[in-house]
């Protein structure tokens, strides 16, 4: 019998030493945001410039980084659940969400941009948006933005933000409304739609975390200035936004 304790000792222990005993960070996201985060379609792996981000500030921080897909509709309540412990997804620091959140300091700059077709020579900013149809993803800044102009016949709001753009393409909506840098990429890869006009708001990106979580809020804050101090930042920016 003492044997076979010691036997099954070792096997746990030994198990144990297979695993890392670092502690597991969970983050939250709506894995359906190109360039920010989407899932490869090769690889079924998750990519993009929050996912590379969150996976370097895991690794400053000392945690190892879990990423868990979430809509985007409920993912400020599932943070608040605990489902995970901080979100990074594109997410606008708006006050409105500062109320359910906290957000650590800003780490990337964007604004709303109008999208459409090709051959759309009607459209060329905010106020030509009277009278026809728009498309965003719901619950975005891109939706409260377009709320915001006079006019618009129909906002149709869609779960993720490449099916508002797909609507668009249907032809079934004259624009879309949508962050800058998801515009860029959507119009690189799509040369039947275009950007018009400049982007009408300013917004900033930051990682929440559920409010009074000032211990983790304060780690991120940390390792997002040490990795802006140390070139980390800079290249991981380079990656995915150079040219
Ligand atoms: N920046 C916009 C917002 O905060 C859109 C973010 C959407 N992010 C996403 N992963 N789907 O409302």
């Amino acid at each position: 019998i003492l044997s076979m304790l010691v036997l099954m000792l070792g096997v746990v222990v030994g198990l144990s030493g297979c695993t890392s005993n670092k502690s597991v960070l969970k983050v939250g996201s709506d894995i359906s945001y190109p360039p920010f985060e989407y899932v490869d379609e090769k690889t079924g792996e998750f990519m993009g410039f929050d996912i590379d981000l969150i996976r370097a500030l895991g690794k400053e921080m000392g945690y190892e980084v879990e990423i868990i897909n979430a809509a985007w509709e409920g993912i400020i309540p599932g943070l608040i659940n605990g489902n995970y412990d901080l979100i990074i997804s594109a997410m606008t620091i708006t006050d409105e969400r500062a109320q359910a959140v906290n957000f650590s300091d800003p780490y990337f700059t964007a604004g709303q941009v109008i999208v459409v077709r090709k051959d759309n020579e009607e459209i060329k900013e905010p106020a030509d948006l009277k009278g026809k149809v728009v498309t965003v993803q719901i619950g975005t800044t891109g939706q409260f933005a377009a709320e915001k102009i006079e006019g618009i016949k129909e906002i149709k709001k869609f779960n993720t933000t490449p099916e508002a753009l797909q609507e668009l393409r249907n032809g079934s909506a004259d624009a879309a409304v949508v962050d800058l840098a998801v515009g860029e990429l959507y119009v690189k890869e799509h040369p039947d739609a275009k950007i018009v006009g400049k982007p009408f708001t300013v917004e900033y990106y930051g990682i929440a975390v559920k409010k009074g979580n000032e211990k983790l809020l304060k780690e991120v804050n940390k390792a997002l200035a040490t990795l802006k101090a140390n070139g980390k930042y800079d290249e991981i920016y380079e990656k995915w936004f150079s040219s």
